[in-house]
């Protein structure tokens, strides 16, 4: 908790008047998207942002920051955004939250990206958390079939009453149990291939700065 409120505030100081900054999700963005409020409220800073969620739209409108869509800008100067995974190559699973799409169309859009994470995040390869995979409905368990044959461990995403997790946009995840993935290039352009996938989270050259909260403070490591 403590270190993940860390990063968000240190990310929070590279956020300047005038920015459109893109407003990451999950617990560790919580507390970036926390402190954007607070300095618009307390410091006047003036900023828009571009949520990645549902769940985030709420918390920055609650906190009072100005919002607009990723379609209503010209460009975002930085995104803040938590991640599940980062090699020691800076690639990144996403989308433990499910908010994988619209990150990534966030993140594509910004001139920098920062991931905020706490130590337990950073790994020497991806894979021991499962990559969500968002797919459309239509012919999903086709997809899951094909992704069980290739021996990838494929589970659709479920909520709490067994009922299937829905996407902001109203799609599927299936949640694949790799171990391992030695090369995250080639899966990612192997799922997006398939017809139906939408969005994998497989994050990959994509980040440019990444705030990492340990037990001796925050590590500040560009890319
Ligand atoms: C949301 O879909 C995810 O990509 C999150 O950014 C990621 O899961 C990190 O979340 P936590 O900070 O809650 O671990």
């Amino acid at each position: 908790m403590e270190l993940k409120k860390a990063v968000g505030i240190e990310a929070a100081k590279y956020i300047e008047d005038g920015m459109v900054v893109g407003l990451g999700t999950g617990s560790t963005a919580y507390y970036f998207v926390e402190e954007i409020g607070r300095r618009v409220k307390e410091e006047h800073l003036n900023v828009t942002g571009v949520t990645t969620s549902t769940r985030t739209k709420e918390q920055a409108e609650s906190l009072g920051i100005p919002l607009k869509s990723v379609d209503e800008v010209e460009r975002i100067a930085i995104t803040v955004d938590g991640a599940d995974e980062i090699s020691k190559d800076f690639q990144g699973i996403k989308g433990g939250g499910g908010a994988l799409l619209i990150e990534k169309i966030v993140a594509n859009n910004s001139d920098q990206v920062i991931w905020i994470v706490d130590q337990s995040k950073m790994v020497d390869e991806l894979g021991a958390f499962p990559l969500p995979i968002e797919v459309i409905k239509y012919g999903s368990q086709h997809i899951f079939n094909q992704l069980k044959a290739k021996g990838y461990n494929p589970e659709f995403r479920t909520n709490q009453d067994g009922s299937r997790y829905l996407t902001d946009e109203e799609n599927y995840i299936i949640d694949l149990h790799m171990g391992k993935i030695t090369d995250p290039l080639s899966l990612g352009n192997e799922l997006i291939e398939m017809v139906g996938v939408v969005e994998h989270g497989l994050f990959l050259n994509r980040v440019n700065r990444v705030l990492v909260g340990t037990d001796e403070g925050v590590k500040d490591i560009k890319v």
